[in-house]
């Protein structure tokens, strides 16, 4: 199994952990979305004892995952699900709550749209972070701040439909 290694993962992985010790207080499964190396997964999991960490991505991500798994020997994180957004249905993990990183500038605009379209069908909350090294952060109760965010998208059908739920 070859281990990935991104160097960014290790530049942001503690002001990540900062915001996600608060909005995952009370969260008990996360799903992540394009999980990439399995860094995150692995230091958040650790860091973060009372959560279960799903971990997602392609099929071609996953062998990397597994070895940062495996190496870790952690039991608070589970192997990959296969998940691409826009071809995959929402894995079966009961998630109540869901990270991405460094994901939608490598989607496309339409499935962005389907991920925030999701997380709000399925999640009561979430926290999300977009960009490579500007994090920006939001900790979100569901639908309203959704909508905030995805006005920011320009996502304008998207907040209609968020608002409507609200
Ligand atoms: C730049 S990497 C970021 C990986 C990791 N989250 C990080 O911060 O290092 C983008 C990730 O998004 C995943 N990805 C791209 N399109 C996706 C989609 N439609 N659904 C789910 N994941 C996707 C890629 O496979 C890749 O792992």
């Amino acid at each position: 199994m070859s281990k990935n290694f991104a160097e960014h993962c290790e530049r942001n992985k503690q002001p990540i952990l900062d915001q996600l010790a608060i909005h995952f207080k009370s969260s008990r499964r996360v799903l992540e979305i394009g999980s990439g190396t399995g860094q995150h997964a692995v230091f958040f999991a650790e860091n973060l004892p009372h959560l279960i960490w799903h971990t997602s991505d392609t099929h071609k991500n996953h062998d990397s995952i597994n070895a940062w798994i495996t190496e870790s020997q952690l039991k608070n994180i589970a192997p990959p699900v296969t998940l691409k957004i826009g071809r995959d249905s929402w894995p079966d993990v009961n998630a109540d709550a869901v990270f991405t990183a460094n994901t939608t500038h490598i989607m496309q605009p339409e499935e962005v749209q389907q991920m925030m379209t999701l997380v709000a069908l399925n999640l009561p909350e979430m926290v999300f972070s977009a960009s490579m090294d500007r994090c920006w952060w939001m900790g979100i109760t569901p639908v309203k701040a959704i909508g905030n965010l995805i006005r920011k998208s320009g996502l304008r059908d998207l907040a209609a439909f968020v608002q409507s739920k609200s």
